[in-house]
């Protein structure tokens, strides 16, 4: 795997307390969370729509601040006077590529981060040539975001964060209109992956397939956190969420 996906800085912890949010006119999003993702674990988050899962990881770099409760990233409170320290330890990747993307071309975009933390202009080039790389995007650099297909833009997104060697991979749709091969190849990489990773996806094979334990979020609280295993056979949980994939098994099993 290329170095680049490696973390910089060793895994960090999160730890989320009671944490409530609710976006102006809407019920609230997050009422009570509480999670503790041990350092170097990695946790898919899994949930409905709607069911608060891009809003919490929203808050893990800071991009929503808590109204009430606390967020922490290893020691760090996620609070306006650590946002720095946080957003270089923890590599978001939004749900909307267009979030993430806000240059012309994908270099200057991989390039953005590690410029951003005052790296010197070799390292930076040697970052953006390693996370294309590990996206498998060389020769992307001078195409135009917005000309990209939603995938190949996916991917670009996962590369910005890369670039950086985040600790913490908060990560929210990875596997969303990327092809099969592309998803084994991200599986790959986050199981090799020595930081934090927290995972949010509909895509629940693949998420189950590279993370250790499974939280589920229903209605904007943690109802259950446990090892993937566990959560999986758990039939009547993931029916009450309706996340309930087993479907997934009987498509398999009539292709055999
Ligand atoms: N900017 C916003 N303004 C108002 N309400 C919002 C906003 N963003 C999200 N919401 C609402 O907050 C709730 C949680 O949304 P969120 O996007 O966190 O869900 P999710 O679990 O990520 O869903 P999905 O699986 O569809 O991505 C939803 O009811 C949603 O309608
Ligand atoms: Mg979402």
């Amino acid at each position: 795997m290329p170095s680049s996906a490696q973390p910089d800085a060793p895994a960090a912890s999160i730890s989320i307390h009671e944490l409530h949010f609710a976006y102006a006119d809407a019920p609230p999003a997050l009422r009570g969370v509480s999670l503790d993702v041990r350092a170097g674990a990695k946790v898919a988050l899994l949930g409905a729509s709607g069911a608060g899962k891009s809003t919490l990881l929203l808050h893990v770099n800071g991009v929503h601040l808590p109204q009430q409760g606390t967020v922490r990233v290893g020691e760090d409170l996620v609070a306006k006077e650590n946002l720095r320290r946080i957003r270089q330890r923890v590599g978001l990747v939004f749900q909307d590529p267009d979030d993430q993307l806000f240059h012309l071309t994908v270099a200057e975009d991989v390039a953005f981060g590690p410029r951003n933390f005052g790296l010197p202009p070799e390292t930076v080039a040697e970052r953006v040539r390693e996370a294309l790389a590990a996206m498998h995007l060389e020769g992307f650099e001078d195409r135009v975001n917005q000309h990209l297909s939603f995938g190949e833009r996916r991917r670009a997104s996962l590369a910005t964060v890369l670039a950086m060697r985040p600790s913490v991979l908060a990560l929210d749709e990875p596997f969303a209109n990327l092809d099969p091969r592309m998803v084994r190849s991200l599986m790959s990489l986050l199981d090799t992956f020595a930081g934090t990773v927290l995972l949010a996806s509909q895509d629940i094979l693949p998420a189950l397939g590279c993370c250790h334990e499974a939280a589920v979020l229903q209605d904007g609280v943690i109802i259950a956190h446990a090892p993937v295993r566990d959560i999986a056979q758990d039939r009547d949980l993931l029916r009450r969420c309706g996340i309930d994939f087993w479907y997934l098994a009987e498509i398999l099993d009539g292709l055999r």
